[in-house]
């Protein structure tokens, strides 16, 4: 018997190898939360947008566990969890043209340049978004590290399948609240960064 916490059942889980993912999302307005952590963002949205389906996509899997479980108790159903690296699950279960919005909310800046491999928004990933997002979609990302947010509207700015939704490169504290819970933490400490691109 499995009783590794690990295998914990995840509420609308799917798995990274579900065949059938592109029927289940086929016509329908889809949103990516990555690096979904606890959830919030897609708690604050599900409910104002019924007509959305969320998929939160985690690479901790208890973290996913638990984030499943805060949706699935205040009874949303337009929500998936994946519990997988975000640029594998992007290649893996996304056909071309299926996404309306990526979110990317304070991923780990991996702040030495030796660990930038490390972080999530990287020319491959960037290629796998501009190949899933409808044309018109969005891809955001936020951060509390500027450097990081020159970096990230600098990257997304090198590939020709992007344009800029704002006048600069980034914008600070645009918003006076923003649903996640690493918004409440660094807000309080540095300026937030937001950066905002539309697929052409
Ligand atoms: C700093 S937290 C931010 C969580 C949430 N977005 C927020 O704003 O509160 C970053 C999250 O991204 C997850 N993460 C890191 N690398 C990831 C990857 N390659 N794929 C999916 N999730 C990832 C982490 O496990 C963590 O939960």
């Amino acid at each position: 018997m499995i009783t590794s916490k690990y295998f914990q059942f995840i509420p609308n889980e799917v798995e990274i190898c579900d065949e059938d993912f592109d029927k289940r999302i086929e016509g329908k307005n889809v949103v990516i939360d990555m690096g979904c952590g606890h959830g919030d963002f897609m708690i604050e949205f599900a409910p104002k947008r019924p007509d959305t389906l969320f998929v939160g996509i985690e690479v901790m899997r208890k973290r996913a566990h638990k984030t499943g479980h805060r949706l699935a108790k205040r009874n949303l159903t337009n929500f998936h969890m994946i519990a997988s690296p975000g640029e594998k699950v992007l290649k893996t279960l996304f056909p071309a043209n299926s996404v309306d919005e990526i979110h990317i909310n304070f991923p780990e800046p991996w702040l030495r340049e030796r660990f930038w491999k490390t972080r999530i928004l990287k020319p491959t990933f960037i290629v796998q978004a501009a190949r899933i997002l409808k044309p018109g979609g969005i891809l955001n990302f936020v951060t509390d590290i500027e450097t990081y947010a020159k970096y990230a509207s600098w990257i997304i700015s090198r590939f020709p399948y992007f344009r800029n939704n704002y006048p600069e490169p980034y914008l600070k504290d645009i918003y006076e609240e923003f649903p996640t819970l690493f918004y409440r933490k660094m807000s309080l400490l540095r300026h937030i960064n937001y950066v905002s691109f539309k697929r052409i």
